[in-house]
């Protein structure tokens, strides 16, 4: 027993010791005015006083670590680089973002999870088998593969058995530390199953197959050991002259169309490497080979091809469509476009924010490989989006659990348009 409860202790010391503590650093918001400040900005990045957290065309997010506060206050005023502190301290945002809530009393019998908090992946891919028991005519659960560290990943395909029906992709958790989108992706699940008689036409002319967490293992580190992660958690290559070895792919980098073309690294110590080659991640192969293979079989149908894609990042409040790698659009943008316009209303309607649409090289930056890309091009998923949920950068990725209600009911609302513009036209 003794020697029990020493190792539980040890095991408990080296837990806590591996947690990052982001005491002391802030999140800055930067206004860009022209190239020289840009400039500045890639030198600080590069010499690692800052690093990046959002942003777009104009302004930029960044977290400055303690030790560097001074030194990037001098540097700017220098330059005359206007900023405002967005958050103080990010360890206080981060302990107040997911605080244990008492049930809110909700009906939720059969499940742990809910929307007051968020969740790790097991009560999640629970929530997934729990619907495929109790719907067994509606929902079915594919274990479509594992992450690099062995976990499952999930898919939860519902539908009416239709044959007719078109098939949509829906996907979340693709960047680990963006809790809110498999939130939003499991109350999503949960209105298409329990609404699913009361919905309208074109959702139950739909075959959706959702995937709520597709990174299981950078998620779990954002939840045990890093907050702010982002990537898988492949271990590469150790570096020639340090030979430090650094962890994780950008899996939104990853994807095999146009791959590395631009607003890529190289480099696997930082947060977009686009790893080796196309689809070279575990996570992104799974979800290719059951999009191409077993997703035809599946329907029993041919041609191998999605009528919409839909992939939930955050943050920043973006309806975006391909393309992503640079800076043209599809022939067919104006049909894209018209449906992410009428998305951004639909999601004021419900009483959310007003979203931005555009393509989202133009929108926000180019950066190639990216999963909405792959799904119109080599998929032919017509309606491809990436939908950048909230906020709008007050909290970013630490977006306060009673949010969650909220933004999720944003995501549906604007998911709905898709279908319905993917029944319709696609
Ligand atoms: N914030 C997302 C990312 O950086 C945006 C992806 C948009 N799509 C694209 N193909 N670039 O991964
Ligand atoms: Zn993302």
């Amino acid at each position: 027993v003794l020697l029990l409860v020493a190792v539980e202790l040890a095991a408990g010391i080296v837990a806590a010791s591996t947690r990052i503590s982001y005491d002391g650093n802030q999140l800055w918001r930067i206004f860009l005015e022209d190239a020289e400040d840009k400039k500045v900005i890639v030198d600080l990045k590069k010499e690692g006083w800052i690093s990046t957290w959002g942003g777009n065309a104009t302004n930029l997010d960044v977290i400055v670590k303690p030790e560097a506060i001074q030194k990037v206050q001098e540097a700017f005023k220098n330059e005359d680089i206007k900023f405002e502190i967005v958050i103080r301290n990010l360890q206080e945002a981060i302990d107040a973002e997911n605080p244990p809530v008492a049930d809110d009393n909700e009906d939720r019998s059969g499940f742990r999870l809910n929307w007051v908090a968020y969740h790790r992946t097991t009560v999640i891919w629970d929530f997934l088998e729990y619907f495929a028991k109790v719907y067994p005519s509606l929902c079915t659960v594919y274990n479509i593969g594992q992450s690099y560290e062995g976990r499952p990943i999930k898919v939860l395909k519902i539908s009416n058995g239709n044959p007719t029906n078109k098939p949509v992709w829906i996907d979340g958790g693709i960047h680990a530390r963006e809790w809110i989108s498999p939130a939003a992706v499991t109350y999503i699940i949960n209105h298409l199953v329990a609404k699913f008689e009361e919905e309208s036409d074109y959702i139950q002319n739909t075959d959706f197959y959702v995937a709520p967490v597709l990174n299981p293992d950078g998620y779990e580190y954002s939840h045990s050991s890093d907050r702010l992660w982002r990537k898988n958690r492949r271990p590469q290559q150790p570096d020639l002259v340090t030979g430090r070895v650094c962890y994780g792919i950008d899996l939104n980098r990853n994807f095999g169309y146009k791959w590395g073309y631009d607003g890529v690294s190289h480099n696997s110590c930082h947060d977009t490497f686009c790893g080796k080659g196309p689809f070279s991640e575990p996570e992104t192969r799974v979800m290719r080979d059951f999009i191409k293979g077993n997703l035809s079989q599946t329907l029993d149908r041919l041609p191998k091809k999605l009528a919409a894609y839909v992939s939930f990042h955050s943050y920043g409040q973006y309806i975006l469509y391909p393309w992503g790698y640079m800076k043209v659009v599809p022939p067919d943008y104006l049909d894209l476009k018209l449906a992410a316009d009428q998305a951004v209303e639909a999601i004021v309607r419900v009483g959310g924010p007003r979203y931005t649409a555009g393509s989202s090289a133009v929108t926000l930056y180019p950066a190639a490989g990216g999963s909405d890309d792959w799904a119109k091009a080599a998929i032919g998923a017509k309606y491809s989006y990436t939908i950048e949920l909230g906020d709008n950068g007050r909290y970013g990725f630490l977006l306060p659990s009673k949010l969650i209600k909220q933004t999720s009911k944003e995501a549906l609302a604007a998911l709905r348009v898709i279908v319905e513009a993917a029944y319709l036209k696609a």
